[in-house]
Parts: structure tokens; C-alpha cells; sequence
């Protein structure tokens, strides 16, 4: 897996622990493997290990002053954070958890951590009564619920005598995950990822219309994923306030006939179709020129809508197809028979009475062998590499 390592730039954040010697280590493994690591510093780390150790290994200049610019003249946590593909803090104290969770910015690291959009991985390591605390357990799982990677400390013989859970993990773990974390950054270079998002509005007068509750919040997580694996990214997207993520081609639909049109138009060129749009399954059979006026009962006759997937299915070639699943009951069978009969190679499916236009989705994924992933309350940034992690295997026609 050398290509994985070779020329990445790796931001090594160091705390300050009894284990901040281990981070040395850490230092030499990921410098041996070909990566390109600068060191950031806290002021507590620099009090356990000098930085001249750091700046020596990594041929680089350590960070640790927030109010210098760097050889750019750029602003320094900016820049740093900007050429990252992976911050790695290790150890991780609890007041560091703390502060990135709470989004404290009052060195360099901080600031660093919430400047940049690449992954994140947090190794803790504290005494056990310190990590078991609530405060860090909920700190954590804030974090996870972001989308940062965090190790569970190892288990083992600490510095206060105590033992428990609190231990660094170990460095081939750490290693270990770092490199799936590289590996997973390119890995749908030269696909064409079309992604749809948000809901369908269905107009019934020039005023009103039927849709429903979707934000696009996973469609866009998912866009934003697949671009930052390589892809190149079409999104076709019902109303929604979202912001298109950088590099991403966005074209913006209302109904879910404009949607049909859309994405058949773009079918073509793609190589991955994911539907994460809520589309209307019924449109109103006319649509009043005028809006329409008060009256004490009204009916509406509503026309079923195209299944956009359903027609990619038939039309299927070598592409890969994810669907959706947003359901309230009988989640998996339901999701079951959408895979088969829209002829899909992966579905997502959603409980939707958890809620579904948060910042946070747990789902279950169903493949066309019958793999099936129960996935935890994730950030939905998390969610979609999951998701595309899944795809890169269905793609390269792999049946792990
Ligand atoms: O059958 P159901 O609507 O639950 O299937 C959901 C999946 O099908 C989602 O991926 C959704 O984007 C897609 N869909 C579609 N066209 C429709 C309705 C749903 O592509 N008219």
C-alpha cells in the first residue's frame, strides 16, 4: 500500500500527556512510509517533549505559535490545514477534546482543527477515571457525531499506577487506520458521480405546492465525499438553501418531472448514480394558472410521478446504482424489495421516525449479494463515505 503514503500531507497534532513521547514514534512510522508530516504542538506538549525532537524527524519547522505567519505569509493554521489530507492528534488530551468540541480556539492546534476540512482522527490517551468521565465521553461522541475518527485508548497499566482503559492505542492500530483514511482519499478517481438531492416540488397554483420535509443534507454530504475521493460530481438538486460544495456541478430542478429529465440527460457519462433526493412520488394532474381560490373542500387529483431509478435501472449498463430508503416501517424488507426491483446494487435505508433532516442519520445498508451493514448514529459526512466506501468495493465488481 505504499502508493497510499507516498507525497500525503499529514498534520501530527501533539497534546500534552505522559504519552506524548510516543508520538515521536508515531513521527518516524509515518515519515518512513513516505508521508510528508508537519507537527503542531501544544504548549503543554512542548513542556513533556522539546520541539527540536519533532523538527529534527520531520525535516520540518514544528507549530506551535498562533501569531506568525508562515513562509507563505499566509495565515498558518490556514495554509497548514488547507494542503492537509489528514490531521492526526495523538495523544489527544481530554482539555483538547474539549476544545475542539466546543469549538475553543486559543492556539495553534484549535484553531487548525477548525479551519480545515480534511479527516480527522483522534488518538486520546488519559487516566482511566479521566476518560471514563462523562464530560469526555460526551466530547467524544460529539466529535464522532462530526464525523472524527477516534481510537478507543487501549487498556493496560497507566502513569498514575491505576489500570484501565487509558493507554495510547497501540501504534500499529493507529497506523493501521491512518493509512485506511489516505487510502480511502482517491480511490474514485476517473468515475462520474451523480448524485440527487433534496425534495420535488409539485405545484399545484402559481403559490402552493406538495413536497416534503428532505433538506439535501445527505445528497450534498455524499456530493462533497465523492469529490474529495476524485470523483468528478454532478449534482442534481431539488429547492434546497444548501451551498454547493467547491469543484461539484450542480444543476437545480423544482419538479420531480424536471429531476427525470435532469438526470436521464446525464446518464450518459455517469458511472455511479446515487439517489438521494425525496422524490414526490404523485404531482397534481393540473396545475392552476391562477392561484386558486377559497373554497370549503377541494380535490385534488394527483398523478403518479416517473421513478427516475427505477428507469436508470432499466437502463442499467455497468453503472452502479445506490437508492434510498426513507421508511416507517418494515424497514429492511421494504428496502429488500426496492434493491431487487428497481435493480440497484446498494440501498440506503432510513428509519425516518429517528428524524431525518438533522445534522446526524443512522441507516442500514443492503447490497445485491445480500450484504447487510448496520451503521450507528453517524454524522451524515461519515454516512456518505460509508456509503462510497461500499460503492468503490461494488464498483471494482468486488463481492466482499
Ligand atoms: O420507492 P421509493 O420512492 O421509496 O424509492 C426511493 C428511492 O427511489 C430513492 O432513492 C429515490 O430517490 C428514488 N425515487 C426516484 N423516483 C421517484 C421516487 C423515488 O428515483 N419517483
Amino acid at each position: 500500500m505504499k502508493h497510499v503514503w507516498e507525497g500525503k500531507e499529514i498534520i501530527l497534532g501533539v497534546t500534552g500527556s505522559i504519552a506524548t513521547y510516543k508520538a515521536v514514534e508515531i513521527l518516524r512510522e509515518l515519515t518512513g512510509r513516505g508521508a510528508n508530516v508537519t507537527v503542531v504542538m501544544t504548549e503543554s506538549a512542548q513542556r513533556f517533549v522539546a520541539p527540536l525532537t519533532f523538527e529534527t524527524l520531520s525535516r520540518r519547522p514544528v507549530l506551535t505559535d498562533l501569531f506568525t505567519l508562515d513562509y507563505n505569509k499566509h495565515i498558518g493554521h490556514v495554509a497548514a490545514g488547507e494542503r492537509a489530507d489528514l490531521l492526526l492528534v495523538a495523544p489527544t488530551t481530554a482539555n483538547t477534546i474539549a476544545k475542539f468540541a466546543h469549538g475553543l480556539a486559543d492556539d495553534f492546534l484549535s484553531n487548525l482543527y477548525l479551519s480545515t476540512t480534511c479527516p480527522v482522527l483522534l488518538a486520546p490517551a488519559m487516566d482511566r477515571e479521566m476518560y471514563a468521565h462523562r464530560a469526555v465521553q460526551e466530547n467524544l461522541a460529539l466529535l464522532k457525531a462530526r464525523g472524527v475518527h477516534t481510537l478507543d485508548p487501549e487498556y493496560g497499566e497507566l502513569a498514575s499506577g491505576l489500570i484501565g482503559r487509558g493507554r495510547l492505542a497501540d501504534l500499529s492500530t493507529i497506523l493501521q487506520i491512518v493509512e485506511d483514511l489516505l487510502g480511502r482519499q482517491q480511490d474514485l478517481t476517473g468515475e462520474t458521480v451523480l448524485v440527487t438531492a433534496g425534495p420535488t416540488q409539485e405545484p399545484l397554483d402559481p403559490v402552493r405546492y406538495l413536497s416534503n420535509r428532505s433538506t439535501g443534507k445527505m445528497g450534498f454530504a455524499i456530493a462533497q465525499a465523492a469529490r474529495d475521493r476524485g470523483a468528478h460530481v454532478m449534482v442534481v438538486s431539488g429547492p434546497t438553501s444548501l451551498a454547493t460544495p467547491a469543484g461539484v456541478l450542480r444543476t437545480d430542478v423544482t419538479t420531480a418531472e424536471e429531476m427525470y429529465q435532469a438526470v436521464l440527460e446525464r446518464l450518459d457519462t455517469t458511472t455511479i448514480l446515487i439517489m438521494a433526493a425525496a422524490v414526490a412520488d404523485y404531482r397534481p394532474s393540473t396545475r392552476a394558472p391562477q392561484k386558486m381560490k377559497k373554497q370549503e373542500t377541494i380535490t385534488i387529483e394527483l398523478l403518479r410521478n416517473p421513478d427516475i431509478l427505477a428507469e436508470a435501472g432499466r437502463q442499467k449498463g455497468s453503472r452502479v446504482l445506490v437508492g434510498f430508503a426513507a421508511e416507517t416501517e418494515d424497514l429492511l424488507e421494504n428496502a429488500r424489495e426496492k434493491l431487487q426491483k428497481k435493480h440497484l446494487d446498494l440501498i440506503v435505508a432510513n428509519d425516518i421516525r429517528v428524524g431525518f433532516a438533522g445534522e446526524t442519520t443512522r441507516v442500514t445498508m443492503l447490497d445485491r449479494q445480500g450484504r447487510v451493514e448496520e451503521l450507528p448514529e453517524l454524522s451524515k459526512r461519515e454516512v456518505a463515505h460509508r456509503i462510497l466506501d461500499r460503492v468503490v468495493v461494488l464498483r471494482r465488481g468486488e463481492h466482499a
